[in-house]
């Protein structure tokens, strides 16, 4: 019997924060080198996923090949046969397998996903904005069709139906997705029963239900790194000013100031309280990831601290170190070894996906 499938997808991405890394990258990473024993580990660049909303198209290409080499130099292992990378768009298949499954989903379900319904309207919003007019805040779905002709497209729309067939492509049972993309896992497998109830044969393996996703992969312990300047938001890449977010990307010395001038408070006293000392608290919680402890004990360590420049130089001393030996396994990283993976990854991929294709072609009656 062949291995159960864990898939997911991380989109391209030039500009990675430490956030992304430590709260996503690594422990996917981990969990692929972990769980390819006994499983098959897919981890893909949803490439075609890229431009449903709008991009940088010249910058597409750096993006993907800054995802792969960040992978690399986070520790993935490239000579783990039961470990695939590939890139979405290199699979035929998922454009394909996307347009049936579109002919069997209802325009009504769609409309009600909620990641859609947030994107759109932000999109709209900010298109209404640059013309002066006013702002919708109901569904743009439902207020007017025209507010929606610009920006807001058919591909973010069709978002979770490409999703969809990235998943059931594989059969894949086990798919880490934050909270945001539940919904769109829910559909999946709402999508999965249907079609394998009308055609009366199991065109698709049925993803485990978000339950299930949470006792397999140990749900997220709110490992959340939030912004230096405001640490009551996430640090996130799309900040303005960039001065709270540290990026992977970022020179060693520019990330040691930036944690040098992060917010505190006048508490004076180092402690984990993300209730009333949410910057100290983000600081301790960096500190903890680079010198491998949780927070709790990072606290442990500077308990009793009264001034805060000692241990803000501590915590900027550990990322810039971090970034250092970071940055040179980066540029060790072989170019020329990932596309050796890719090419045979894709290939398996190709095989492995068109047979599920040709299944639901032939339920569907395109094929013989
Ligand atoms: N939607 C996911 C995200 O934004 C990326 C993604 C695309 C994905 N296809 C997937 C994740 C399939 C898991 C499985 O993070």
């Amino acid at each position: 019997m062949s291995k159960q499938v864990i898939l997911t997808g991380i989109r391209a991405n030039n500009d990675l924060t430490i956030g992304n890394y430590f709260g996503a990258i690594l422990p996917m990473i981990d969990m692929a080198k972990t769980r390819a024993d006994e499983f098959q580990v897919n981890l893909f660049v949803p490439d075609l996923h890229s431009f449903t909303t709008p991009i940088k198209h010249d910058e597409l290409q750096s993006g993907i090949w800054n995802n792969l080499r960040v992978f690399v130099a986070a520790g993935l292992p490239l000579d783990q046969p039961d470990i695939h990378i590939y890139r979405q768009s290199y699979v035929p298949a998922h454009s394909e397998m996307t347009w049936i499954l579109d002919c069997f989903t209802g325009f009504g379900q769609m409309a009600r996903m909620t990641q859609f319904k947030d994107k759109s309207m932000k999109l709209a919003n900010s298109e209404l904005q640059e013309k002066g007019a006013q702002l919708v805040k109901a569904n743009p779905g439902d207020a007017s069709l025209e507010i929606i002709d610009g920006a807001v497209s058919v591909g973010l729309f069709n978002y979770p139906v490409l999703m969809a067939a990235d998943i059931l492509l594989y059969g894949a049972t086990f798919v880490p997705v934050g909270d945001d993309q539940t919904q769109h896992l829910e559909f999946t497998r709402d999508i999965a029963e249907r079609l394998n109830n009308k055609f009366n044969q199991e065109l698709f393996v049925i993803p485990q239900p978000v339950k299930e996703q949470h006792a397999f992969f140990g749900k997220d312990q709110g490992l959340r790194i939030m912004d230096l300047q405001d640490p009551t938001k996430k640090m996130s890449k799309s900040d303005e000013t960039g001065k709270g977010v540290i990026f992977l990307s970022d020179t060693p010395e520019e990330a040691h100031k930036k944690v040098m001038s992060a917010a505190t408070d006048s508490e004076a006293n180092v402690r984990l309280d993300w209730e009333k000392q949410p910057g100290i608290s983000n600081l301790l919680q960096i500190y903890g990831l680079l010198t491998r402890k949780t927070a709790e004990e990072a606290a442990a360590e500077w308990e009793g601290t009264t001034s805060y420049g000692d241990f803000k130089k501590a915590v900027a001393d550990s990322v810039r170190s971090f970034l250092e030996q970071f940055q040179a396994s980066l540029a060790d990283v072989d170019d020329a070894k990932i596309s050796q993976k890719l090419e045979v990854s894709e290939k398996t991929m190709n095989a492995q996906a068109n047979e599920t294709l040709l299944n639901v072609q032939r339920a569907v009656g395109l094929r013989a």
